[in-house]
């Protein structure tokens, strides 16, 4: 009998494979299509203190291997969240779930991330100092060591439950970002958000987006995410959620092999919804092809 179990400073999971925030709504829409309590956990729709129409349309690109998104934080605001979202999810999830939360200031991040430790269902934070999509927010914090960190101290002032801090790739030294989260208190790390990218529609010579760029994901991002997550895990001594590209069960492996201690999954989701349930199903006969009994024993095992 295989140990499929893993531990996020303390929220202990069944299994380690979480669906990412913005391919899963909040939950709830998915149980429609299978039993989601058979997931480590979820990580629900990134949301603000204010609710959020997001950005003008077009939105997505198809690339080979991927696609870019621009969303832009489309959420009904924390409040709505708490008093709508997370009310329809608990009948169908009796599990702890990932709040993600967006913001555009300390002060906001402060706020939801204070009123969502409040909810008995969310077991961990994910603080999103990465999004690529909006002006003055998002990405602007993760991109800068000392306003990570700032951003970091604020939430874990405010908080009991655990801190992860969602890392963007688009930075020279991610090494350098995750070290001042783990300086100032972050419990742990995910990473990585998307790429910046674009595409060019040639028939009208513009941008397809009409925010111009988006985050880029999908497979084609696998070995950037590895390679990140490698370089972090020499370097912190805090658990990974490692992310970017996973799409086979051989990807999870991988992943944890590079130092993640969960994954999640992503844009996979959106080409097909039972990814993840796929993926839990498949890992015992993948770890009996490796001889690897208890799955958290391979966490950073390339090192
Ligand atoms: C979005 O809503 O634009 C995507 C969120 C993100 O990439 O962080």
């Amino acid at each position: 009998m295989v140990n499929l179990k893993v531990n996020l400073s303390g929220l202990e999971l069944d299994n380690p494979i979480i669906p990412a925030s913005g391919t899963f709504g909040y939950g709830y829409e998915f149980a429609e299509f299978y039993d989601i309590n058979c997931l480590g956990t979820f990580s629900f729709k990134g949301t603000t203190r204010e609710p959020r129409f997001g950005n003008p349309t077009p939105r997505i690109a198809e690339c080979p291997a991927g696609m870019i998104n621009s969303v832009g934080l489309q959420n009904p605001g924390v409040e709505k969240v708490i008093s709508e979202e997370l009310k329809k999810l608990k009948p169908c999830f009796n599990k702890k779930v990932i709040a993600n939360v967006g913001g555009f200031s300390l002060d906001e991040y402060s706020e939801t991330c204070a009123m969502l430790d409040k909810e008995e269902q969310v077991g961990l934070l994910e603080v999103n100092i990465s999004c690529p999509n909006v002006h003055n927010g998002g990405m602007s914090f993760g991109t800068d060591p000392k306003m990570a960190a700032e951003v970091t101290r604020r939430v874990k002032e405010v908080t009991t439950k655990p801190v992860y801090i969602k890392l963007s790739p688009n930075v020279t030294d991610i090494v350098a970002i995750a070290k001042a989260c783990e300086d100032a208190g972050a419990d742990g790390i995910s990473m990585i958000n998307t790429l910046l990218g674009m595409r060019i529609d040639l028939r009208t010579k513009k941008p397809v987006i009409a925010n111009k760029m988006g985050g880029f994901s999908g497979s084609a991002i696998l070995p950037v995410a590895l390679r990140m997550v490698y370089q972090v895990y020499e370097n912190v001594n805090i658990p990974i959620i490692g992310m970017g590209g996973i799409t086979t069960v051989s990807d999870v492996i991988e992943m944890m092999l590079a130092g993640a201690t969960a994954v999640q999954v992503g844009a996979a989701n959106l080409v097909n919804p039972f990814a993840c349930k796929e993926i839990i199903e498949k890992l015992p006969e993948e770890m009996a092809k490796y001889g690897i009994n208890n799955l958290s024993d391979i966490i950073g095992g390339a090192h």
